[in-house]
């Protein structure tokens, strides 16, 4: 199969690059808005870029309305976010979260997640995550329709760093996928 990818005809460039970008980390982004509604939503477009400091990034879509997404307008406002580690038996709650709802709904109250206090950062992160992220905005830029967001890594926590504890989940095209770890003995 051949895509030109400058010239799209009868395919979507959206879905041959989520389907060839795989998989993908997925951040479950934990928000708080400047009047305190705590916000929750998964981006896969979503990776570390640095480790010395430790930085990660996220692109973030704007809404066709052109308006930026709460998550995007949470982190420019209160400069903070958290990375929440999605772990196979949470896929029901970040479909969820990953819904439009009006900024003043809160989607810990959708899904039923209860936030626990972070170390570093005035945002919560989800009780009972495997692993979280606790993130400083560092840079912002805008790039076409999208909001870039890196986050200085202030504060990690993990029950552990074996994937058979962190069980992680990550994006194929439209789906999910478990990681799997494969022998390096060739
Ligand atoms: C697994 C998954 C990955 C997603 N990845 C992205 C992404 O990388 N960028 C993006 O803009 N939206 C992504 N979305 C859609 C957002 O989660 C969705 O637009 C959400 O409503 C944003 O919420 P907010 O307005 O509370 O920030 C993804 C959705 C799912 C289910």
């Amino acid at each position: 199969m051949l895509f030109d990818m400058e010239n799209p005809q009868g395919f979507d460039p959206y879905e041959v690059l989520t389907s060839l970008v795989i998989p993908r980390p997925i951040a479950w982004v934990s928000t708080i808005s400047p009047e305190g509604v705590l916000n929750l939503a998964p981006f896969s477009f979503y990776n570390a870029v640095c480790d010395e400091p430790p930085v990660v990034f996220i692109s973030i879509s704007k809404r066709d309305n052109g308006e930026r997404k709460d998550t995007s307008r949470n982190i420019l406002s209160t400069g903070e976010f958290v990375i929440n580690l999605v772990s196979e038996e949470f896929l029901r709650e970040v479909v969820i979260s990953s819904e439009a709802f009006a900024p003043e709904i809160s989607e810990f109250e959708k899904t039923g997640l209860k936030p626990a206090p972070c170390y570093k950062v005035k945002v919560p992160r989800i009780a009972n995550t495997k692993a979280w992220l606790e993130c400083k905005l560092l840079k912002h830029e805008e790039l076409f329709d999208y909001d870039l967001i890196f986050g200085r890594v202030l504060f990690a926590g993990a029950e552990g760093l074996e994937i058979n504890t962190l069980k992680p989940v990550g994006r194929i095209h439209g789906g999910f996928c478990k990681i799997v770890e494969l022998s390096q003995s060739f």
